[in-house]
């Protein structure tokens, strides 16, 4: 596969490019994001699905630019799909004709199925949720995918979507008419699309959750993996619905959702309530991730070798990580983390936390050497995007920044308190960090045997003159560090 690939995805709504690139046999990296507000279903739907001209030139102007873009980067392959409106156009062929002709760009039109696929293929990979059912709201159709334990169970397409049904309906002021479609469609669902998990795709869910997350204060601006309950925010979903121009502007909508957000937003609450679902995991990733993972992964059935993770991976390899420094030292942390657990007893869970922190905790020295623990907290706080929950991207994060602190402030961490642990598991797991690098100080990976000892945590190795004085100036809250040589 190329080094430097872009997806180009031409939806209903939206026409959108995404530039990857690969930093090693799975390890990659999104390098470039455009999108272009085409609509190339405009006015299809009144006219027997047929695409206008207005629309196509449109598309064709974007596309020349994206190749553009593309080729200023380097890229050496695009691949290009489009879904619904390209799909069910009878005039398609004049389209695809002069985007080959135009633009040099072959476009494959997938069906409803691949559509849901490429979804799905990306929502399991890339999301931290093992179950739940991907819901990819477009302009003129919606993919819904069941996803068990990572694996794609079953996939769907429905003539649903936000441009689809504001021609039909919306525009002539009739969202009965609206809602009463929606439900007919969505009975084509089959019986096992239950889940209390939505894995939400698409332009419509993201700028929905964009303005949720600005309600709530969350603390985060990071949208990947940005969770609410769709109980909670179900009034303000339906005062949307029934909102003019003027009030969703106040909600914080941008002008290129304003015409088709009430319509996505209603798709999703029907959808929701009939497939009984309860949280919304917001998906930054969709049908162009998806492409571009089923490229990368055709030979190993469309999924990640069991423990990879491509940030993971890509942190690595960017930042040169030191795989047998970090390796010693996550094993290092982790006999740590047994051997000091009578005394801290903490859920065996944050191991996890712990062995990722430890694991990049050298990145930010790529950036500067003073103040590297600043910087990998930062780093690693945006750009562990795929596979972690929040929690588990700021409690890594944390760990790092503060693991030089004897006792963190309150007022530190207090407008992260729905996202972190107690306070005196992170002190906990900021201990182990700090003696684990402290004790590695040399960079020899010394062999070091631990034990606990009447609240007295004994290490015993060699060559660890350095570490000792380090360890004489720390003091600790609930035990002491006695060193032996061998
Ligand atoms: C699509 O139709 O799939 C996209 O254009 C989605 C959107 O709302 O931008
Ligand atoms: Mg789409």
């Amino acid at each position: 596969m190329a080094k430097i690939t872009s997806i180009i995805d031409i939806g209903s709504n939206s026409a959108r490019m995404a530039v990857f690139e690969k930093t090693s046999h799975f390890g990659f990296v999104l390098i470039k994001e455009i999108k272009s507000r085409v609509r190339i279903s405009e006015n299809a739907y009144e006219n027997d699905g047929n695409l206008q001209n207005f629309a196509m030139d449109r598309a064709i102007n974007a596309l020349k630019e994206f190749k553009l873009i593309s080729k200023s980067l380097k890229s050496r392959k695009i691949i290009c799909v489009a879904t619904s409106a390209v799909r069910d156009a009878k005039n398609k062929n004049i389209f695809l004709k002069r985007a080959r002709d135009e633009c040099g760009i072959n476009i494959k039109v997938i069906d409803g199925e691949k559509e849901a696929f490429f979804g799905a293929v990306a929502g399991s990979n890339l999301l931290p949720n093992s179950d739940g059912i991907t819901i990819d709201i477009g302009g003129g159709s919606t993919e819904f995918a069941l996803i068990k334990n990572k694996k794609i169970i079953n996939k769907i397409s429905l003539k649903l979507g936000t441009v689809r049904l504001k021609e039909l309906f919306f525009d002539k002021n009739d969202i009965n008419g609206a809602k009463e479609y929606i439900q007919k469609e969505l009975n084509s669902l089959p019986e096992e699309f239950h889940n209390e998990n939505i894995l939400g795709i698409g332009g419509t869910i993201r700028a929905l959750s964009k303005i949720i997350m600005k309600r709530i204060n969350y603390p985060l601006s990071i949208l990947h993996g940005f969770s609410y309950d769709i109980e909670t925010q179900k009034d303000f979903m339906e005062e949307i619905i029934k909102s003019d121009n003027k009030t969703l502007q106040k909600f914080g909508f941008k002008e290129d959702r304003l015409d088709v957000i009430k319509e996505g937003t209603l798709i999703l609450l029907e959808s929701a309530k009939k497939i009984n679902s309860k949280i919304l995991t917001t998906s930054g990733v969709g049908v162009r991730e998806g492409v571009f993972l089923a490229d990368m992964l055709r030979s190993n059935n469309y999924i990640f070798p069991k423990n990879f993770n491509p940030s993971v991976k890509s942190i690595e390899d960017i930042y040169e990580i030191d795989k047998r420094t970090s390796n010693y030292e996550v094993k290092f942390a982790l006999n740590l983390f047994d051997t000091l657990n009578p005394l801290f007893e903490i859920d065996e869970k944050y191991k996890f936390h712990l062995r990722y922190a430890i694991k990049l905790s050298n990145a930010g020295e790529y950036i500067d050497f003073y103040s590297s623990h600043k910087h990998t907290n930062y780093l690693l706080l945006n750009s562990l995007h795929y596979g972690f929950t929040h929690e588990d991207r700021l409690l890594i994060a944390k760990i790092i920044k503060y693991n030089k602190k004897r006792k963190i402030k309150k007022d530190y961490i207090s407008q992260y308190k729905e996202l972190l642990p107690k306070r005196e598991i992170l002190e906990s797991l900021c201990y182990i960090f700090w003696i684990t690098k402290n004790i590695n100080i040399n960079l020899t990976n010394p062999n070091i045997e631990t034990k606990l000892q009447d609240n007295e945590l004994i290490l015993n190795g060699e060559n660890i003159y350095l570490a000792k004085e380090i360890f004489a100036q720390k003091e600790f809250n609930s035990f002491q560090v006695k060193f032996y040589k061998k």
